[in-house]
């Protein structure tokens, strides 16, 4: 009975899948979750609404309004309402409703009120699963920090055998039971995370930067978050959307000094900094007021060194702030993180190499090692949600 007291809204939507969230449901509620039922108009051509509201031991809601008499179902409550949204098994067609925010049902209308954490477990066959359209849907929303149980391999309703089946119900409780009785073992603390890249004007066009898309850092604020801290998360330029955990408070800023300014305003308040970002090392020395002109010889651009944030962090550190940083190594990797680790006064750094495939920049996934002054923990290839998770367990032995 380990979910007792979780308040767990499933969604189920129109796709063979559907067969299978009579038993899901059986199973949260077997943990002793309390689950409430939304279906979308399709769902109910493959399992009947009675079956999912005797097994839930409530109504399933279908629509906007619940009567003749104009009573309706409130949208905005059942988001506040649940602890969890799970969408199982999510349709190509909802699928494409939520990266789209198209409400024109109960169950996108929630998903937009939704403040807990969602989780998606998508179901189809095997060609629109990998079609580009599903997958770039897919990434749009994990990128919204929604997380997607990815669809397994096997025989499909089709007869054909590939990926797109919906994850198992067990599979699933698993995931639920590990998401939703993840230790609150940061509350009351306050984390400084910086991520992304600055951008170092060279005139009102041009910059100088790096390819640092901020996903490292993103995750590491949604897994510190999770964990019950207050996250002061300052981010150079990046595409990714807003994280949405209300314990987040998102900073944008464009340039090394403006992450510096921020960062010793922060600093002093907070228990922890995570130095994820890729800071530019040097800056024009001096910024052309118009677009530069080409011209047909050389062009030298005199530069200077940008503050070293993480250094002026770590010298000014006091006793019980913790510092952490990163390292991104192309060439002697573990030398030159422990020169860091030394020079930079970091409790451990986490170092990444350009030379692993599937670590550093843009890519989901990472390759680390924690390096403290004692041992070097060498990780594997992982997604950088969950290198962000072994970075916050290591965090914690030292709290
Ligand atoms: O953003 P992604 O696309 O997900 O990629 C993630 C990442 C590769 C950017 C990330 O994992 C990473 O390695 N970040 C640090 C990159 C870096 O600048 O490393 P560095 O070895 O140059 O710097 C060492 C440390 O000092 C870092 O913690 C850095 O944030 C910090 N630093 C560096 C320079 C500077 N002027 N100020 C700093 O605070």
């Amino acid at each position: 009975m380990n979910l007792r007291g979780k308040k767990i809204l499933l969604g189920v939507c129109g796709s063979i899948a559907a067969y299978k969230s009579a038993l899901l449901v059986r199973l949260l509620v077997k943990e002793g979750a309390d689950v409430r039922v939304i279906m979308t108009p399709s769902a109910s051509e493959f399992i009947g609404p009675l079956t999912l509201a005797t097994l839930s031991g409530g109504p399933v809601l279908q629509k906007f309004v619940k009567n003749e008499h104009g009573e309706w179902t409130n949208h905005v409550e059942l988001g506040l309402w649940a602890d969890l949204y799970l969408i199982a098994p999510l349709s190509a067609h909802t699928l494409g409703k939520l990266a789209g925010g198209i409400a024109d049902n109960l169950m996108v209308a929630t998903y937009l009120s939704a403040r807990c954490p969602v989780m998606l477990a998508p179901a189809m066959d095997l060609d629109m699963y990998a079609h580009p359209s599903t997958q770039r849907n897919l990434k749009l929303l994990q990128e919204a920090g929604n997380i997607i149980l990815e669809a397994e391999s096997g025989e499909l309703a089709s007869g054909l055998y590939g990926q797109g089946r919906m994850a198992e119900p067990e599979h699933i409780l698993v995931e639920v039971q590990e998401l939703l009785q993840r230790k609150q073992d940061l509350a009351g603390k306050h984390i400084l995370v910086t991520a992304g890249p600055t951008y170092e004007a060279i005139d009102p066009v041009r910059f100088i930067g790096n390819h640092s898309s901020g996903k490292m850092g993103f995750a590491l604020a949604e897994a510190c978050a999770q964990r019950g801290a207050q996250v002061s998360l300052i981010v150079g330029p990046t595409s990714l959307p807003a994280p949405k955990h209300p314990r987040i408070a998102l900073h944008r800023i464009q340039s090394a000094q403006e992450m510096c300014d921020l960062s010793l305003r922060e600093f002093p308040t907070c228990d922890i900094g995570i130095m994820a970002a890729a800071v530019a090392d040097y800056r024009p020395a001096e910024v052309a007021e118009q677009k530069m002109k080409k011209e047909n010889t050389a062009l030298s651009i005199k530069l200077e060194p940008t503050p070293d944030i993480a250094l002026a962090l770590g010298q000014g550190k006091k006793p019980g702030q913790l510092l952490i940083g990163f390292a991104l190594e192309t060439d002697d990797p573990i030398a030159h993180a422990q020169g860091k680790l030394q020079r930079k006064n970091f409790d451990f750094i986490v170092l990444n190499s350009l030379a692993d495939e599937g670590a550093g920049f843009g890519v989901d996934t990472n390759k680390v090692s924690l390096i403290d002054r004692q041992e070097i923990t060498s990780l594997p290839l992982m997604s950088k949600t969950k290198v962000a998770e072994a970075i916050v367990d290591k965090l914690i032995t030292l709290v």
